[in-house]
């Protein structure tokens, strides 16, 4: 039967047989299946393989050093990228949540490519895709690094010409989860809520500016704080706060507010299919939603959504 020990056993004598002494790019996204993909091949081919981790500026609060810090922590030859003023101009005055899909999708090809082009002599890129990742390949809920072929509009960038490696093809979110705890991979990393590629570009109803991420940001710092101070992270399934494109009325001592709304979502599901809201204890509720108001300038008002999927989505956009 199935144990992860052989599994990893098998798959890096694999790899190490495959790839001998050529080099490796890979796209990490802070993800679990990206970083359990990484530490495969590192212990196969080492210093050969050059990962890539590229902000987008629409990452959760402290996200990008943090996740930095943690993969060279790791031992893996990774290179940061903060290309978040790229993203922002790609996104500038965008309000469709395709077209900003569309802006995030294609600036990434184009870093990424840049990226690759500097390492010299590559000849696979690796990615992180799973199993469902193959057999729903046309749903629109994409994994989150997976460089999809519909983006090579007007030829192939260069690290598409690369052979390409997957070597999680084959396993379940659970089995890749159990992989990455043989690897020695800490359990906070494995143990992430999923995040959308796009991350917080469609968590922003409407268009994107860099004062409406860096509020944002600091709202789901709060929930997401909150949820593990709470001891509640670890039963949720995926959590975030949205920005709303609404103003409400407020007071504040005896002036009169007119500011941002934010609703924080919270989910259990097993894949991302079908979702329900999670029943989150009211004190909690009570605390976060009053952390946030006083904490975060620009919000005057939290809601909690109470929507199940179907018929809502678990994203609003
Ligand atoms: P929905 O909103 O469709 O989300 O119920 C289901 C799961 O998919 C994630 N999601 C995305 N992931 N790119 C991604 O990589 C996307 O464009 C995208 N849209 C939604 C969502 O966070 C949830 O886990």
């Amino acid at each position: 039967s199935w144990t992860p020990g052989a599994f990893v056993d098998l798959t890096v004598a694999e790899l190490k047989e495959k790839i001998g002494d050529d080099k490796v790019v890979l796209g990490l996204s802070g993800g679990v299946d990206s970083t359990v993909a990484a530490m495969l091949l590192h212990k196969a081919i080492g210093k050969n393989l050059y990962c890539i981790f590229v902000n987008n500026g629409l990452l959760r609060k402290n996200e990008f050093e943090d996740v930095l810090h943690q993969y060279k922590d790791m031992g893996l030859n990774v290179k940061g990228v903060d290309s978040s003023a790229r993203f922002l101009e790609a996104l500038a005055g965008l309000s469709d949540p395709e077209l900003k899909r569309k802006a995030i999708g294609n600036t990434f090809i184009e870093v990424f490519d840049d990226e690759a082009h500097e390492i010299k002599d590559v000849t696979y890129l690796a990615q992180g895709t799973i199993y469902p990742d193959v057999i729903e390949s046309v749903s629109v809920n994409g994994p989150s690094v997976t460089i999809k072929s519909h983006h090579n509009v007007g030829g192939l960038p260069d690290f598409m010409k690369l052979k390409v490696v997957e070597p999680l093809r084959m396993l379940f979110k659970d089995e890749v989860r159990r992989v990455g705890a043989e690897l020695g991979i800490s359990k906070t990393l494995l143990g992430r809520h999923p995040f959308p590629g796009p991350g917080l570009a469609i968590r922003i109803l409407g268009d994107i500016t860099a004062e409406k991420v860096r509020i944002l940001q600091e709202v789901d710092h709060i929930f997401i704080q909150g949820l593990r101070d709470w001891d509640l992270y670890d039963h949720v399934w995926q959590a975030g706060a949205i920005l709303l494109p609404v103003q409400s009325v407020g007071v504040m001592g005896d002036e009169r507010t007119y500011e941002q709304v934010v609703a924080l979502r919270a989910v259990e599901s097993t894949d991302g299919m079908t979702a329900d809201w999670v029943n989150l204890p009211y004190e909690f509720l009570q605390k976060t939603s009053n952390t946030i108001i006083n904490r975060v300038k620009g919000v005057n008002r939290v809601v909690y959504d109470i929507s199940s999927k179907p018929p809502a989505t678990i994203e609003w956009e």
